[in-house]
Parts: C-alpha cells; structure tokens; sequence
C-alpha cells in the first residue's frame, strides 16, 4: 500500500510529483501530500486526508513556491487514521527533514519511546513519524550525511519500509531505502525519478533500474548511487519500461475498470505472445530449466485474493496437463502452517503487483525450504520475481482499477502455458495434444471480444434493474467453481453487496438454506458438448434452487438450450473446451460486477477500504 514518488531535476517537481501520485493512487487513496524544496532552499510541505484530488485543490488555491526537488505520497492508513496530521510526508529535524513511507515499521513503538525519553515530541500516531524524527537524530549525529543517517536508521527498522526522505540543506537530493516494500529508479535527462512503480513516471522516461532488498539509493540531477545497507556500492539491473504513459491512462473509458475489461481479449493475448510458434509453446523465460521440472514431484500454487482464484483454475490444467499433484493455498496461510516442501517441490507464485506482501513471504519461505520458485507476475522490476528462480511474466499491461479484471484472464492464461510446457518437458502431454491446445488458447481472445461486443450492454442494462439487490449467490463446478468465487468477490469489492460463491455439489450440504423466493443465483454451467455428465448435474442444481424460488441467471455456451426453461436470465459465451471456458465465464461476471457498482453509483476504480498492492501482512 501506498504509493511514493520522488524527483530531482531542472523542471517544477509539484507538477511532476502530482502526476506521478495520480497515477499511483491506485495504491492507496485515503491521504495525500507533497514536499518540495523551493529556490531558497526552503522546505516546503502540504498534506491532505482524502482521495488526491482533495490535496491538488488545496495546492491551487494556496500554491506551494515551487521547487525542483520533491517528494509524494499517496497513503493506506495502517498506523493511524486517514487524518491531515497522519498523511505524509512527515517532518523533522526543525521541520528541514521530510520523509514518505509505505510500509510498516514493526519496532516503532520501542524506537518511539526511546525518542520520547530523549525528549523529541511527535504530532502523528505514525510508525512514519518516528523514522522520520530517528532520521533527524541520525542526521545530526552523521555530521548532517543524509545517506550515512538513512543507513543507520535501516539498521534499527524491523518490518518492511521503503523511505525517502530530503533535506533542506542537500537541495537536488533525494535519498530513499528498501526493505520488503517496493522502489525503482526511473533515469531522465539531467533529471531523475523515483517510485514504487514505474507508473510514477514513465510519462517522462522508461528507462529504469530495479533497486535490490535492503539497499539505499541517491539520486541527483546527474547521477544514480545505489549501496547496501553497509555502503557498498552495488550493480543495478536496468530495464526498459515495456508500456508508455497512455497504457495507464483511461483513454476515453468512463473508468479504468471499463478500459481494462475492455482489454481482457488483448491481456490473454499479449501474454501468449512470442510464446506460441505454429502451435508450439516455447516460454523463453523457462529456457533451460528443464532440470528443474523433471526434479519435481508436486506443486504448490500460492497466491491471493483473485490471483488464488486464477491458481485454482489452473490447478485443474496443470493436474491434468503435468499429471502432478497440485495444491492452491492462500499465501498468508502457506507459511504458519509448517508445510511439507523440499527441494523436490515446485512453488507457483501469482501476483499482479508482484508487491503482495504475503505472497512475497510464503516465496522467500519456499525457498529457504529449498523448494524451486516460479512467479506469475504482471509488473516488471516488481519483488517477487525478483525472489523467485523463474519468471512468467503476464502482459496484461497496467491494472490500474484496485479490482483486478485483466490481470486475471492472464494469470490464467500464463499459468496453462506453464502446464504445457511442463507437460511436454515431463512428457505428460504429447506434441499433437499440445499444439491443439495452444490453438485453442489462441482462439480466446476472440471468443472474449465476441461476448463484450454481443453481451456487455444487456448486461449493463440486466445490472441497472438489479440495483437494489443485497445478496447474490454463485455457483460452478470444476473449473466454473474458481469462477463462481471469483464472481462473487468482485461484487463484495465493487458494489459492496453480499456475495458467496460456491460448488454447486456443496449446495445441498448447506447453502441451499440460503434460498428464498427472489434470490439472485449465477449459475456457470459447463458445456454439455464436453462434459455431459457435469452439465446435466449442474442442470439439476438449478432445478433444486428454482424450486426454492431463486431467480436463476446462467452462464452458458451458446446454443445450450437444456438451461431455457429454469433461466430467468442466459447470459452466453462462445464454445470453448472444457478448460477454457473460465477464461470467458468470467467476462459476463467482470462486467456484471462493474456495472452494479456503477448503477449505484460508486467509484469502481477504487473501491472503499482496499489498496490495489497490499504490501503489508
Ligand atoms: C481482487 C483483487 C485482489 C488481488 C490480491 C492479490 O479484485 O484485486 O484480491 O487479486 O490482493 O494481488 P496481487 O495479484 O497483486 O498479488
């Protein structure tokens, strides 16, 4: 959570600074504030409870001087309340120093009672307030060397932090350190960025260098220096932002959650990408990890949130594709629990942001068990690929909406292309299976564009009249079971109504208790041409529900007539075998989803109380 950008360089940074926090607000959206250094070498400083807009107003009519050395944050409230005095940046040292975090400070309380019996006060309840004052201290006891100061003060932090912090006295500097919470540089000319993600300024340069764990960076108008955190100088890996500002700009679309259901078709598109030739799968990432796969003997899907739903999908594929066993858990459970992993384990990591704090902990546990790690990540420079031995990378460009949309079509797609491909290297699928597969998975994007350009606005329309509605129940089987969560999850987070999902097998073991006259169901139903026997069951689940009265919406392939007469609703997808169609089922309940949200009227980019990387445990 929260979003930090900084800069150095010849331009106003207050611009440049609201821009980037605009455009990281994703992050968290309950405060905002800016420091600037003005020409004077004064320091400057605003700050705001409230979405950005609150403090950018604030800034017009009463203007900070301008200044071409700055800091911004945009902050999720963990230690402390979305307050003016709780929003940062936080000040020190006579109120020179200024300082952003995202992250949390595990020991700030003892640090803070140290502070307080030296007799330093504090205005916040912030576990950033009391790095900051610790930085002041450190600063003075450092002979004023802002960088000697931070690694002292990275010496006593526990718990995960990026800061950034400058001084008043050191203008064209901006000085920032990591530890478990994401940074990357961005490289300019004669000027210099930095951000938790690249968003912050790829409109100004997509040059960038990844900053490593526990590491410190300067940077200047002229220069980069980045040390560990016993100061020595360490090498930096650049990469070339793959995707330009107006990727992460709305570009027409009421929101970013409408522009990014709108490329679901070219998020499955882009990550199969360069890795399918004439119906042969070749992931370049994965080249010469052949060992590594044949050495394992089960694996473990770990994720959050979406990102588990779409590890359960492709639970079903890399079972049936690699004939492994495989478990999906939820990473903020995988490691309180003493699992059984060894070195003969594959550990599969999803992460949009690549930044989910619990993800990226039950990785670094994976490995210290000695298990082999492969993440499925969407953002480059991001941590856990950096944590892990290999890297798919999805290319579903940037997920700005807190909800992911796009971002899940592509998990899934990636985490087949990874079932294949371990399938053919363990030889569990053979070339012909494979290619016909890889065709089909070539087909989806297609099939998505068919149901936004036939189903989406009767679906808006279905989602208006069902405003009022307080509770919505899902259910799927197989493949559609993952998808019925998903669907239910995405009307919890966007339209704040009680949603559940579950298998349709399970309805009878209790949550047929739930059924009254008039109750929503989504039902997923598989194809009949594919699996006759599952069809006809989940047909007879909603039999049972419509006897109870519930008002049956199905999602069904086209042509399927054995659902017409217990539908209320048929919402239609196009053919697809059994293992693709989760990647459709899912686009009618994104778009349902969105447009309940929108019917009342609620901000479906950011939703109440929830940050788009959850960077803290
Ligand atoms: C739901 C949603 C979250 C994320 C989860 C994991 O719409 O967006 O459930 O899927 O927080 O986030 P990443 O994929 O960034 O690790």
């Amino acid at each position: 959570m929260c979003g930090i950008v900084g800069y150095v360089g010849p331009r106003d940074s207050q611009a440049i600074l609201l821009a980037g926090l605009a455009r990281l607000e994703y992050r968290g959206y309950d405060s905002a504030g800016v420091a600037v250094i003005d020409g004077d070498g004064d320091l400057g400083m605003r700050k705001r409870a409230g979405k950005l807009s609150v403090l950018r107003d604030d800034l017009v009519a009463h203007p900070l001087r301008d200044g071409t050395t700055g800091i911004g944050h945009t902050r999720w409230a963990t230690h402390g309340g979305p307050t003016d005095v709780n929003a940062h940046p936080h000040l020190a040292d006579d109120d020179k120093l200024a300082v952003i975090h995202n992250g949390i400070i595990e020991n700030f309380a003892d640090i803070k009672a140290e502070l307080v019996a030296e007799g330093y006060t504090f205005r916040s309840e912030t576990d950033t307030e009391v790095a900051a004052v610790l930085l002041g201290r450190e600063y003075r006891t450092h002979d004023a060397d802002l960088v000697a100061a931070f690694r002292a003060v990275a010496d006593r932090l526990e718990g995960a932090f990026t800061l950034l912090a400058m001084h008043e006295e050191h203008p064209g500097l901006v000085v920032g350190a990591r530890r478990n919470s994401p940074l990357v540089i961005g490289l300019g000319e004669g000027e210099n960025f930095l951000g938790s993600d690249v968003a912050a300024f790829v409109e100004h340069t997509r040059s960038a260098l990844a900053i490593g764990q526990d590491q410190i960076v300067a940077i200047t108008p002229s220069g980069v220096s980045v040390t560990d955190f016993e100061g020595n100088a360490v090498e930096v890996e650049p990469f070339e932002v793959l995707w330009d500002a107006a990727a992460a700009d709305k570009g027409g679309w009421p929101s970013f959650m409408a522009k990014e259901v709108s490329e679901e078709p070219e998020a499955v598109a882009n990550t199969l990408r360069g890795r399918i030739h004439d119906g042969v799968i070749r992931i370049p990432e994965l080249d010469g990890l052949d060992e590594l796969f044949l050495g394992i003997d089960r694996v473990i899907v770990i994720a959050c949130g979406t990102a588990a739903y779409a590890g359960m999908v492709g639970k079903y594929a890399l079972e049936q594709w690699t004939r492994l066993p495989v478990d999906v858990e939820l990473a903020h459970e995988f490691r309180y629990r003493d699992p059984v992993i060894g070195a003969s384990t594959l550990v599969v990591s999803i992460s949009q942001s690549g930044e989910t704090m619990d993800t990226l902990m039950a990785v670094k546990y994976a490995r210290e068990q000695g298990a082999k790690t492969v993440s499925i990540c969407n953002t480059q420079g991001a941590t856990i690929p950096r944590e892990s031995d290999a890297i798919v990378y999805t290319h579903a460009g940037p997920e700005v909406a807190v909800a992911s949309t796009k971002a899940f079509v592509a998990q899934i797609t990636a985490l087949y292309l990874l079932a294949l491909h371990v399938g053919r290297v363990r030889g569990t699928v053979s070339a012909a299976t494979a290619e016909e597969l890889a065709r089909e998975l070539e087909s989806v994007p297609a099939k998505i564009s068919r149901i936004l350009e036939t189903e989406q606005s009767r679906i808006e329309q279905f989602a208006h009249w069902m405003a009022d509605t307080r509770s919505v129940l899902f259910l799927g089987r197989h493949v559609g079971y993952p998808i019925a969560l998903e669907g239910a999850l995405k009307l919890k987070e966007l339209a704040y109504i009680h949603a559940e999902g579950f298998a349709a097998g399970e309805l009878k073991h209790g949550p047929i208790a739930l059924i009254e006259p008039g109750q929503p169901v989504f039902v997923i139903v598989p194809s009949p041409r594919e699996s006759a026997l599952l069809h006809a069951k989940v047909v007879s689940n909603i039999q049972e529900i419509r006897a109870r009265g519930a008002r049956v919406i199905v999602v069904a392939e086209e042509g399927d007539a054995a659902v017409l007469p217990f539908a209320d609703e048929v919402l239609r997808i196009p053919l697809a075998g059994p293992m693709f169609e989760p990647l459709l089922a899912v686009v009618p309940l994104h778009i349902f989803a969105m447009g309940l949200s929108t019917a009342k009227g609620l901000d479906v980019d950011q939703p109440r109380n929830l940050a788009k990387s959850v960077t803290v445990e």
